[in-house]
């Protein structure tokens, strides 16, 4: 038995508030009383109850119309009704706008105790159902983190060693691919395709360049940072872009922010493969628009970056932070963007997570904790 629950008892017949208020008491609950409408809802404002034992037939305001605030107040308290007249009518509109049960006057006073003793029970019941639900919630939450981070470490390790093996062959050839380009003798299509090859040589070059930085496990700095500037600086850089792009980009970024402790190059890298992201999402199709908002909830500071573009189907959604994964064509994106913002927003201790439906478009949040002065 609930024995902490709080019961407030409404009547406007003294006696019989008395008697509930004196029984239940006796019984260890704890109870208030409520000689009508009014004085319940101020009573309700003030704190919490568990349990309401309302009589339906009271002047000024019924008990039906007092259920009903109390739904508005608090959905999770239970109503068990009082009616003298027990017409079934009362009852049915009752139960139909929430209440537990009824009881009917004059009733036994062992009945109510066990109807009130079952309705405590099904509120609790609703309670750790809800709790259960939350806590479900954060430790698959949790779950995807890790399995992301371990994979995200294991490719890492590959990666560099890869990026490092590749670096020195890959001097050679662009190194001997402009020592032929200075050779005076070589035909119009010759130089094209030693061209070629140097141009393409330096894309390589440039995915090698992020997979050692996407490998590179070192410590982001440790400096105090307001993320707004920041990110309105970052925003600034891509603006002449998405301008071009017909990219309607509207902003709600406060000036300043709750300080961050952080890398601000690192940070400032992820919020641009973000917008690129998006600018690249919203290609094509219908006008586009892009809509960034900064702001702080609770200890964290967290920034949004959701546009209107072509989405990310459920069934990839949980595969675009791994390194490599791409819907691009061949040439176009390495895949590497996601995985390497996914690795420096969680060595900041932060979360970066999308919420997405095909053709309405993606919003992608950075969040990261508000640094505490010691
Ligand atoms: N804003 C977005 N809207 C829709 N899809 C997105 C968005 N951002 C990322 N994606 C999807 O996630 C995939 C991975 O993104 P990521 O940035 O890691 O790589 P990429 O953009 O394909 O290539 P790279 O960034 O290396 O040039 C993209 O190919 C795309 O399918
Ligand atoms: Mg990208």
């Amino acid at each position: 038995m609930n024995k902490d629950a709080r019961i407030l008892v409404i009547d406007d017949e003294a006696g019989l508030r008395d008697l509930l208020s004196h029984e239940f008491a006796l019984q260890g609950y704890q109870v208030d009383t409520a000689m009508d409408g009014c004085q319940a809802l101020e009573k309700l404002a003030q704190q919490t109850f568990q349990l309401v034992l309302c009589d339906i037939n009271m002047p000024k305001m019924g008990g039906l119309e007092i259920l009903e605030h109390i739904r508005k107040l608090d959905s999770d308290m239970e109503v068990i009704m009082m009616t003298g007249y027990a017409t079934i009518e009362d009852a049915v509109m009752a139960m139909k706008k929430g209440a537990y049960d009824f009881v009917q006057k004059p009733f036994n006073l062992e009945e109510l105790f066990q109807l009130a003793e079952k309705s405590l029970e099904k509120g609790d019941l609703r309670r750790t159902i809800l709790e259960l639900r939350e806590t479900k919630k954060k430790l698959e939450a949790t779950q995807m983190q890790l399995i992301q981070s371990e994979k995200l470490a294991g490719i890492g390790q590959l990666a560099a060693g890869v990026a490092h093996e590749l670096n020195n062959p890959l001097s050679g050839v662009m190194g001997f691919a402009q020592l032929l380009l200075e050779d005076a003798g070589l035909t119009a299509q010759q130089r094209k395709d030693i061209e070629t090859i140097y141009a393409q040589s330096q894309r390589c070059r440039t995915i090698i360049q992020n997979l050692l930085q996407f490998s590179r496990r070192k410590d982001p700095l440790q400096e105090v940072l307001d993320l707004a500037p920041l990110l309105l600086a970052t925003l600034d850089l891509v603006k002449y872009d998405f301008s071009t792009s017909a990219i309607d980009l509207s902003q709600t970024v406060p000036p300043t922010l709750p300080l961050i402790l952080g890398d601000a190059s690192q940070l400032q890298q992820v919020f641009l493969n973000l917008l690129t992201n998006a600018r690249q999402a919203m290609a094509g199709g219908k006008k586009g628009r892009l809509v960034i908002e900064a702001g702080q909830r609770g200890n964290k500071v967290f920034v949004r970056c959701a546009d209107n573009g072509h989405g990310i189907p459920k069934d990839i959604q949980d595969k675009i932070f791994d390194p490599f994964f791409t819907t691009k064509p061949v040439g176009q994106g390495t895949g590497l963007g996601l995985s390497i913002c996914y690795g420096i927003v969680q060595q900041h201790r932060g979360a970066l997570y999308v919420e997405s439906k095909v053709d309405a478009g993606s919003t992608f949040t950075v969040e990261l904790p508000i640094y505490e002065r010691l």
